[in-house]
């Protein structure tokens, strides 16, 4: 196995490693096994999104692999009939893309998914990317004024834009509310953590004041300097640390086809 890493921001390619010879948690598997788990958590906690180029799986083998990092939560809206916990991403055209935005994944719930793996079995011969902006560094190169005043806010997250697009009720759809910066339950490292397409406003403000501050937010947390691409290839599985990644699915291909596999890990409290 090689770790490398492939942009300065974030993000590492895991090469020479078959997903599938970690077996499923608790298989009769070498005790090899844990130290190999041991080290690519150790990566995805230093680099934040991990790549696996070159695998080939089926929906149990990518969800055997994910159970290593915990238990699988399902999207409130899709699933595949036969793998609930699976959702096939599919090109429907730009106009119904859902996940062209900034975000970290399903921040409605109160626990949201620590993190989401994704598996191509299809990808466009260029596009498609999926972008990521380190929210770590985003909030360590804030001014300490700015810090000092997001340290003490809490916001609101809400599902009801996505509620419109699948034709369920935004009056019933999920929020939550979370701390503007969380810290890292593993590494400890505090991150940013609003996402224009979910954050709605901070707590005890109004929208109006909110929307200000969140707009200098969403423009820092998005600087180039903090972001890295991944392009898609057939085969690659690709899982990312919405603890304190950012990500954004460019929408440059058209209508060639891209389909891709996506299951999310229960996570913490953000605190
Ligand atoms: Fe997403």
């Amino acid at each position: 196995m090689r770790i490398s890493r492939f942009a300065a921001p974030l993000g590492a390619v895991v090469e020479d490693f078959d997903v599938r010879t970690l077996g499923a948690p608790g298989d009769q598997s070498d005790a090899n096994n844990q130290d190999i788990w041991q080290t690519l958590n150790q990566a995805f906690c230093d680099h934040h999104v991990l790549v696996f180029p070159g695998q080939n799986l089926t929906p149990e083998a990518q969800m055997a692999f994910a159970s290593h990092w915990g238990e699988l939560v399902r999207h409130p809206y899709s699933g595949l009939d036969d793998y609930p916990d699976i959702i096939e991403l599919k090109n429907f055209g730009k106009r119904v893309d859902v996940n062209q935005h900034w975000h970290s994944d399903m921040t409605y719930n109160s626990a949201p998914p620590k993190l989401t793996m994704l598996y191509a079995l299809e990808t466009p011969e260029l596009g498609g990317a999926t972008a990521f902006a380190n929210q770590i560094t985003a909030y360590e190169e804030l001014s300490a004024g700015m810090r000092s005043l997001v340290d003490g806010l809490q916001a609101e997250h809400t599902a009801a834009g996505l509620a419109g697009l699948y034709k369920a009720d935004p009056e019933q759809a999920p929020r939550a509310e979370h701390p503007v910066v969380r810290s890292h339950d593993e590494s400890g490292k505090r991150a940013l953590y609003i996402c224009r397409a979910f954050t709605r406003k901070f707590i005890n403000w109004s929208r109006e004041e909110s929307q200000s501050v969140l707009d200098y937010l969403y423009r820092h947390s998005t600087r180039m300097e903090y972001q890295a691409r991944h392009q898609w290839r057939p085969g690659d599985l690709v899982m990312w640390d919405n603890r304190c990644v950012l990500h954004y699915a460019v929408h440059d291909h058209g209508d060639e086809p891209r389909t891709i596999h996506r299951l999310q890990v229960a996570g913490p409290i953000p605190a």
